[in-house]
């Protein structure tokens, strides 16, 4: 009985270590969010692309509050792209041994990515059901080039499937890859924060609706770098693209549309759409390449 409970005793702190200890507080506060437009290398790159407003009020973000663990999907990806300093992105869970991200968010990495599930709060803290993985299994889609903003999208893999629950599900995936989602209502989520507090992460998950629009139409905001393995959504109103972070869910009724790529670190009153990956190009890739469980 005595060895039964000592059991129960270690595996509780082996939890708790795990969800809270993966990073120091030092390392959460630091971390800083992974979108390409703060990259200087983008600027570069890209100089038809706008990049984010100094001078947007960072109190006046778009979107809510999540109700918390309403998008059990959602995940954290912290990358270590110093040997202390960590990368932030979203990502979302498609099964338990499987994240999808953004490659942007993971090929700077210089070593094993931490990735918290079930999580409201960032950092998690010491929240009971979150649950903390370490992870140097990440697929890169071979295809991935900053310079032309294509096939940003990547698989983190994780040796032991993560126990499911009400606070973590994984996402479905469309089942039909022929539909473009025209002006369809679309959610994104995120711990992101608007382009000039870049060096902050919402303490609590957001999310914000938008709706698609036509890949012609983004292609006229981005001057060519659009292309059928994007889909954009619609910045109107402004506050539609500040919220997201890389790698996050763009989710169309409860199905995992897009990853979310470039765009989302504009300033919020520029109206500029944000392009994702889109994730019916990717159904066969992403299926050779995740885990099974
Ligand atoms: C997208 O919008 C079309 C047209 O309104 C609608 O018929 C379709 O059901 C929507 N699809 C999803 C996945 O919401």
């Amino acid at each position: 009985m005595a060895s039964v409970v000592l059991l129960c005793t270690s595996i509780a702190a082996l939890v708790s270590a795990v969800a809270g200890e993966l990073l120091t507080a030092e390392q959460f506060a630091n971390a800083v969010p992974g979108h390409l437009e703060l990259d200087p290398e983008f600027r570069k790159l890209h100089p038809n692309i706008p990049g984010p407003h100094e001078d947007v009020d960072p109190f006046i973000v778009g979107g809510i509050e999540s109700t918390p663990h309403s998008r059990p999907y959602q995940v954290a990806v912290y990358s270590p792209i110093t040997a202390t300093g960590f990368s932030f992105c979203g990502g979302s869970l498609i099964n338990a041994r499987t994240v999808i991200t953004a490659a942007h968010c993971v090929d700077r990495r210089v070593g094993n990515l931490q990735v918290f599930m079930g999580a409201h709060n960032m950092p998690p803290g010491t929240a009971p059901n979150v649950i903390g993985r370490t992870s140097g299994d990440v697929v890169i889609h071979e295809g991935w080039n900053r310079a032309i903003l294509l096939h940003d999208i990547a698989i983190v893999r994780f040796e032991t499937p993560v126990p499911l629950s009400a606070n973590i599900t994984p996402i479905l995936l469309p089942r039909d890859a022929t539909h473009d989602y025209l002006g369809n209502t679309t959610l994104v989520s995120g711990w992101g924060r608007p382009s000039d507090s870049i060096n902050a992460i919402s303490p609590v998950l957001r999310e914000v609706t938008s709706w698609v629009i036509s890949n012609y139409a983004c292609r006229m905001a981005y001057l060519g770098t659009v292309q059928d393995s994007h889909i954009c959504i619609s910045g109107a109103h402004g506050r539609g693209t500040c919220q997201g972070d890389s790698g996050g869910p763009l989710v169309i009724n409860g199905v995992l549309i897009g990853v979310v790529s470039f765009g989302s670190a504009f300033g919020c009153e520029v109206g500029w759409p944000s392009a994702m990956a889109r994730v019916t190009s990717y159904l066969d890739w992403i299926s050779q390449n995740q885990a099974t469980v």
